[in-house]
């Protein structure tokens, strides 16, 4: 689903990445690890084409997304659901119209976004804030909405940066779960983590990441 061949990239002739040879299946679930700059940001951003590689390919879903014109990318990110690290909800938009807007993208019909939206905040059990504006949530709260988003439109391809930063252990825990079954019902998961209670026992590929490098791959 996802291939990483020889890949390098650059920033400011420093190295943010080296040879990246990384192969993620189609259904896989796997957890990239390592420390505060490592690269992990950057390798998430480079399959969603945010960043181009320097050298080497990034192929997703068969297409060479290093060498898509401008005019396709939209249809990669269609089919990724992405939780940023920093979240990125939109500030003048209520919590339910950022989750739905995830839909609407889609061209589903206004009763099915209505529907399906309802469901994942009672998933993320944040059906009381639905129509509250994301600055008005906590961080914890606001993490769990860019999860929501990302997994409502059950994509090909789910992308999460540091997707539990924010939340307690518990809440984590639901997070976990939610990614479990999106992955059990086809979806690729790519995970960006430095916790490594996360994954400790969860018996998943763990790719881990040191200045820029691929220094070790295990089973949690
Ligand atoms: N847009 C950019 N411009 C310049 N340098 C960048 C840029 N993006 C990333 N870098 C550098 O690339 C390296 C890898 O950064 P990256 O954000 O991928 O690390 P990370 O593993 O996600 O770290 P963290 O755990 O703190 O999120 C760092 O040295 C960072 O400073
Ligand atoms: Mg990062």
């Amino acid at each position: 689903m996802i291939q990483f061949s020889d890949v390098s990239k650059y920033f400011d002739n420093e190295s943010a990445l080296t040879d990246i040879n990384l192969s993620v299946e189609k259904g896989e679930l796997v957890y990239i690890t390592g420390p505060s700059g490592a690269g992990k940001t950057t390798l998430l951003r480079l399959i969603y084409r945010a960043e181009r590689p320097d050298a080497g390919s990034v192929v997703v879903g068969g297409m060479d997304v290093g060498k898509l014109k401008q005019g396709e990318i939209p249809s990669l990110r269609r089919n990724t659901g992405i939780v940023f690290q920093d979240f990125r909800l939109l500030t003048n938009k209520t919590v339910f119209e950022n989750v739905a807007l995830a839909l609407r993208i889609h061209g589903i019909h206004p009763k099915e976004i209505k529907e399906r939206v309802n469901e994942v905040f009672g998933d993320i059990g944040l059906k009381h804030k639905m129509h509250e504006f994301p600055q008005h949530l906590s961080g914890g709260e606001q993490q769990m909405v860019a999860i929501a988003r990302a997994i409502v439109s059950k994509p090909t391809v789910l992308l999460a940066d540091e997707p539990t930063g924010n939340l307690d252990p518990d809440t984590a825990t639901i997070i976990l779960k939610l990614f479990k079954e999106i992955n059990i019902n086809g979806t690729t998961v790519v995970i960006a983590t430095h916790h490594e209670a996360l994954f400790k026992g969860t018996g998943r590929r763990v790719v881990y990441l040191k200045e820029g490098r691929i220094q070790k791959e295990s089973i949690a």
